[in-house]
């Protein structure tokens, strides 16, 4: 049964990108086991109001494991100690009465940290949008089964599609890959029939475009498929290598 326990907190404070950042520690009592971690937050950011002092500056939208906007390193885990979960999804109960949690934003030289516990993962976004288009006939509304799709195929391409863009395998990763994100986000499409026609030109933007950004190598450390909160499978990161390299013997 929930009940209400006291905790202390570990937070990074950083007022901005070029500041030297510090771990400030705070105390709280009596709180409920039955409240998520980002509940836990609002009371710790009011209780600093009523201080008189700067609230945590973090960064959520759904909260509903959705957005992946929760980037948070809880006890040295993305996304804290529960596997499969977003920090929005983890509960208060699944830490102890007396504890130290410690909250840091994601560590990683492509998500720059903005103030605190929120970084900049507009890094995503580029390479999202050099991914570019898929091309499909105008007209009617095709029927719904005039492209036959396998169900395996299908499964697969919703698997990778479940990626929420959310930037916890670069902060997982020693090297700072983002190898998991981009192999979900191209084989989202690679898989489909719909999304063959802009292939091989698709795989090679968008690896063009994370080295360009700063991101690392792969080198199969699986951290990233460990910390993934929507369990995306590295088999993706094969397929990207394969939809790649197909790309560069098509020039
Ligand atoms: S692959 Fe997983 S960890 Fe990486 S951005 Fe997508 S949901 Fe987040
Ligand atoms: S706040 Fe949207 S996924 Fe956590």
């Amino acid at each position: 049964m929930d009940k209400n326990i006291n905790i202390t907190l570990k937070v990074w404070r950083q007022k901005g990108p070029r500041e030297k950042g510090a771990f400030e520690t705070y105390k709280l009592t009596d709180v409920s086991q039955g409240s998520s971690f980002l509940e836990m937050l609002d009371v710790l950011n009011e209780q600093l109001i009523n201080e008189g002092k700067e609230p945590v500056v973090f960064d959520h939208d759904c909260r509903e494991g959705i957005c992946g906007m929760c980037s948070l390193y809880i006890n040295g885990h993305p996304h804290g100690p529960d596997t499969s979960v977003t920090t929005c999804q983890l509960h208060m109960r699944r830490f102890n009465d007396g504890e130290t949690i410690t909250i840091e934003p994601w560590r990683s030289a492509g998500f720059p940290v903005i103030r605190d516990l929120m970084v900049d993962r507009t890094a995503y976004d580029k390479i999202i949008q050099v991914g570019g288009f898929v091309s499909v006939n105008t007209g009617g509304i095709p029927d719904a089964n005039a492209i036959p799709i396998p169900k395996k195929d299908a499964d697969l391409a919703m698997d990778a599609a479940s990626c929420i863009g959310c930037g916890a395998c670069a902060a997982a990763c020693k090297n700072g890959s983002a190898m998991l994100f981009v192999s979900a986000k191209v084989s989202q499409l690679a898989l489909l029939p719909q999304g063959k026609v802009e292939a091989a030109r698709r795989a090679k933007a968008m690896v063009a475009k994370m080295d360009e950004l700063g991101f690392g190598n792969c080198t199969n450390t699986r951290a990233c498929e460990m910390e993934c909160p929507k369990d995306i499978s590295v088999s993706n990161i094969a397929r990207l290598n394969r939809e790649f390299i197909w790309a560069k013997l098509k020039d």
